[in-house]
């Protein structure tokens, strides 16, 4: 038997525009650097192929320079998928750009139409239930609104609290397997993960925890050693990407993909 919450079929993944450049960030460290975001973008698309999954492509959108974000466009679950209603007035197009690809997987599509907000990155979804991180791009109105969807497929929704001045909860954490959790000290701290197992992110490595469990694979950005061989130790089968041009528009391993 499969578990939906980490062994998947497909992903949507879409490539960078060279409008990437300017994506929404927290703070300015510097523009990325395109044809690098190319290389990683295409290795992480590649690592996913690995493992057997089907990888859908879409074609770059230069009108929305953080649509390579494709995560934040839509909660994919076993049976249902949900259109979201992004937080960030620059990115509210992307969703309709997304959504004839949703619909030709999918019976059961539904959408947040508001007037609340909810993005793709603030919902960790796990063995036992939906997480949703209240945060600057998701509120509660989203969060009622994706509650009502999902409650009567039989999920459990419980909304939590994204750590101020993190982008998404997502940002925080990652599922590495149906009961697991990788996650920051500050993230745990929060009491959010009680009752599952959690491992922490090294000191100094926080930026690791946007991670994504794919079928075999732990799918991490480079650069974080100390968290890697935690995770190795632990018995996670490790892929790592540079992410150094994403991460400085605020993008992860996450972010990259839906997965389903
Ligand atoms: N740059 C990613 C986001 O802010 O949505």
């Amino acid at each position: 038997m499969t578990n939906p919450s980490f062994e998947f079929a497909h992903a949507i993944t879409r490539k960078p525009a060279k409008s990437v450049i300017a994506g929404l960030r927290a703070e300015d460290t510097g523009t990325p650097d395109f044809a690098q975001m190319e290389v990683d973008h295409a290795a992480y698309v590649a690592t996913l192929r690995e493992t057997g999954a089907t990888v859908i492509e879409l074609p770059a959108l230069e009108e929305f320079p953080d649509s390579v974000f494709v995560e934040d466009d839509a909660l994919c679950l076993k049976d249902l998928a949900i259109l979201m209603r992004p937080g960030a007035p620059s990115r509210s197009g992307e969703v309709a750009l997304m959504a004839e690809t949703i619909r030709a997987q999918y019976d059961d599509v539904f959408e947040i139409k508001g007037p609340g907000f909810i993005e793709g990155g603030d919902i960790l979804t796990t063995g036992r239930e939906i997480l949703i991180g209240k945060s600057a791009r998701t509120d509660a109105a989203g969060v009622a609104e994706l509650r009502a969807i999902v409650t009567t497929f039989g999920y459990s929704l419980r909304e939590v609290q994204t750590p101020a001045d993190v982008l998404h909860f997502k940002t925080d954490c990652s599922l590495l397997d149906g009961e697991t959790i990788l996650a920051t000290k500050r993230l745990d701290a929060s009491g959010c993960f009680e009752g599952y197992r959690v491992l922490h992110t090294a000191d100094g490595e926080e930026a690791a925890a946007n991670a994504i469990r794919f079928n075999q694979f732990v799918i991490m950005a480079a650069g974080f050693p100390k968290t890697a061989e935690m995770l190795r130790r632990n018995g996670f089968v490790i892929r790592e990407i540079n992410n150094t041009e994403c991460a400085k528009i605020d993008g992860g391993m996450s972010c990259l993909s839906l997965r389903f």
